[in-house]
C-alpha cells in the first residue's frame, strides 16, 4: 500500500523515533547485556558440564549486542540478518534491499522497519546458538512488573468474580441504553485499554509510581481517565457486540496481544467477562508473539505462566505492600481455575502451540513479528486474514499494533481511521485499544491536536492519552 504521507523516522529530530534511537534502544540493549551477564555469572558459580560452552556463547551474544549498540550510535548501515534458522528473516532482508543506501542507516531508516528489525536481529544472536535458543532476555523484567501489579490484579479479580455471581441481575434488560451490563462492560474494557500503559520498553522513562497510576481500575479513577480518551468508539463497540446475541453459537473474539503481565491479565479479564457474564461471546482466540518482541510482548510461555502464577500463594507476597489474605488467595485461584477451564473447553484458545518456551510458530503466529504494516495484510498474509475473517471482532492491543494499522505515517490527525487502514478497511471488524506512545495518530476532531500541542506537548507519546478506534466489516 502506497502511503500518502511519510513514515515517522529518526531523521526528524523532534519526533519520538529520534528519542528512541538515541535514548531508549541503547537502554533496552544494555539491559539485555546485563541479563546475559547475570546468567553467565551464575554458570561460573555453579558450573555443570555444559557451562563452559554456554558461557562462551553468552560472551559472543554480549559482544554482538554491544556491536549493534555501537552501530546505532554511529549511524551505521543496516546489514542483512544472517541465516539463523528462525522465522521471518527473508522478509526483512528482502525489504532492506529496496532502500537506497542513504535511507538504509539506523538514523535514516523509517522507524517502524528499524525498530522491528532491531528486535529480529537481536533474536538472531540467540537463535544461532545451541544453549541460548529458548532464552527470553526479557523474562525477568516481565515477571517483576507483573508482581508489582498485585493491587490492581486483586481489584479486578474481585470485580469479575462478583460480576459472575451477579450474572442474572447484570443481564436484566441489557439491551437498554445505560444497562448494568453496559456499565460493567465499559469498566472491563477500560481496564484493558489502560492496561496498555504498562509497557516495559517505555519504562525507561516512566517510573513504577506512574505505572500504578496508569493501571486505572475502579470506577472513580476510570471516570477521571475518560477525558484522556481522545477518540472514543466504546459505545459503538458495545452496540455492535449486543447484536451478536442473535448468533446461534455465540460470537468469536480475537486478541492480537501486546504486553505480558498486567496488560495480558486485563485482556484475560475482558475475555472472561464477555464469555462468562454476557450472552454474546463463546470463544476468544489469543495471538501471542513467536519470538521475544519489544521487551514486554506476550510469548506463549508468558501466557501460561501468567495464569499459573495466580495459583502460587507466594507469587505476589514479596512485592505487595499489604499482605495478601487467604480470602484474596481464594479469589485468585477461583479466577485462574476458571481460565484453565476455559482453555480446556476451548472457550479460550492460544493460537500458537506452547510446546516450547517460545512456542512453535504457525504461519498465523509468524506475521506479528514481521515488519509489515497491517494495511498490507491482504497482500502479504492473505491466509492470516482469512483466519481473522472468521472472527466477529479482532482486538488489536497497544501502540505498536496501532502504528502498524495506520502504517506509522504522519497522517493529518483528523484523517478518518478507516482511511488510514487502507486496504485492510472493511475486510474484518476490528477494534484498536491503544494508549498513545508514538507520534502517529488519526481520527481526532478538528482542533484537538492543536489544543494539546499547547497544553501538554508530550500528549502523543506519554501514555497518558488513548484512542479507541473501531471499524466494521463491509
Ligand atoms: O513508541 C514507544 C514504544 O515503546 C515503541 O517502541 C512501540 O511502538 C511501542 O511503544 C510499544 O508499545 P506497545 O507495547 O503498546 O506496543
Ligand atoms: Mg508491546
Amino acid at each position: 500500500f502506497k502511503l500518502p504521507y511519510d513514515r515517522c523516522s529518526p531523521k526528524e529530530k523532534q519526533g519520538f523515533a529520534y528519542v528512541s534511537l538515541v535514548k531508549r534502544w541503547p537502554v533496552v540493549l544494555t539491559n539485555i547485556v546485563s541479563a546475559v551477564s547475570n546468567v553467565n555469572h551464575q554458570l561460573h558459580m555453579n558450573p555443570d558440564e555444559y557451562s563452559e560452552a554456554k558461557i562462551n556463547e553468552g560472551k559472543k551474544i554480549i559482544s554482538q549486542i554491544s556491536q549493534m549498540k555501537y552501530d546505532l550510535g554511529h549511524n551505521a548501515i543496516l546489514t542483512p540478518i544472517e541465516n539463523d534458522g528462525d522465522i521471518n528473516r527473508e522478509c526483512y532482508n528482502d525489504e532492506l534491499k529496496t532502500y537506497p543506501d542513504e535511507d538504509r542507516r539506523w538514523g535514516t531508516m523509517n522507524w517502524l522497519y528499524a525498530e522491528c528489525y532491531m528486535y529480529r536481529r537481536l533474536r538472531s544472536y540467540f537463535a544461532s546458538t545451541i544453549y541460548w535458543k529458548e532464552y527470553d532476555p526479557f523474562f525477568e523484567q516481565k515477571s517483576e512488573t507483573y508482581k508489582s501489579s498485585s493491587n490492581a490484579i486483586l481489584h479486578l479479580t474481585k470485580s469479575i468474580n462478583q460480576a459472575i455471581k451477579d450474572k442474572e441481575k447484570l443481564n436484566e434488560n441489557f439491551e437498554e441504553k445505560g444497562s448494568k451490563l453496559e456499565i460493567a462492560f465499559l469498566e472491563m474494557i477500560q481496564a484493558d485499554l489502560w492496561g496498555n500503559a504498562t509497557d516495559l520498553s517505555l519504562l525507561v522513562d516512566l517510573n513504577y509510581k506512574d505505572l500504578q497510576k496508569l493501571q486505572a481500575v475502579g470506577s472513580d479513577s476510570q471516570k477521571e481517565q475518560f477525558k484522556f480518551i481522545l477518540k472514543n468508539d466504546l459505545i459503538k463497540v458495545w452496540n455492535y457486540l449486543k447484536k451478536l446475541n442473535t448468533k446461534q453459537n455465540g460470537g468469536r473474539i480475537d486478541f492480537i496481544l501486546d504486553n505480558s503481565g498486567f496488560e495480558l491479565f486485563t485482556d484475560l479479564i475482558l475475555a472472561d467477562f464477555l464469555i462468562s457474564c454476557t450472552p454474546f461471546i463463546n470463544k476468544v482466540v489469543f495471538h501471542p508473539k513467536a519470538i521475544p518482541w519489544f521487551v514486554s510482548d506476550v510469548l506463549p510461555y508468558d501466557f501460561t505462566w501468567a495464569i499459573d502464577s495466580l495459583l502460587d500463594p507466594s507469587f505476589f507476597t514479596s512485592h505487595s505492600s499489604t499482605p495478601i489474605s487467604s480470602e484474596d488467595l481464594n479469589s485468585l485461584s477461583d479466577l485462574a481455575n476458571r481460565w484453565k477451564d476455559h482453555l480446556k473447553t476451548g472457550k479460550f484458545q492460544l493460537s500458537v502451540p506452547e510446546d516450547t518456551k517460545l512456542g512453535k510458530a504457525t504461519p498465523l503466529g509468524r506475521i506479528w513479528t514481521t515488519q509489515y504494516a497491517f494495511q498490507d495484510l491482504p497482500e502479504v498474509a492473505p491466509g492470516t486474514l482469512d483466519e481473522l475473517k472468521k472472527s466477529d471482532l479482532v482486538i488489536f492491543k497497544g501502540d505498536l499494533n496501532y502504528r502498524k494499522l495506520v502504517g506509522d505515517a504522519w497522517w493529518p490527525t483528523t484523517t478518518p481511521f478507516e482511511e488510514a487502514l487502507g486496504p485492510l478497511a472493511g475486510k474484518i471488524t476490528l477494534l484498536s485499544l491503544r494508549t498513545n506512545k508514538a507520534d502517529t495518530i488519526v481520527g481526532l476532531e478538528e482542533g484537538v491536536a492543536e489544543r494539546l500541542d499547547k497544553e501538554d506537548p508530550d500528549w502523543r507519546i506519554s501514555g497518558k492519552y488513548a484512542v479507541v478506534s473501531f471499524s466494521e466489516k463491509r
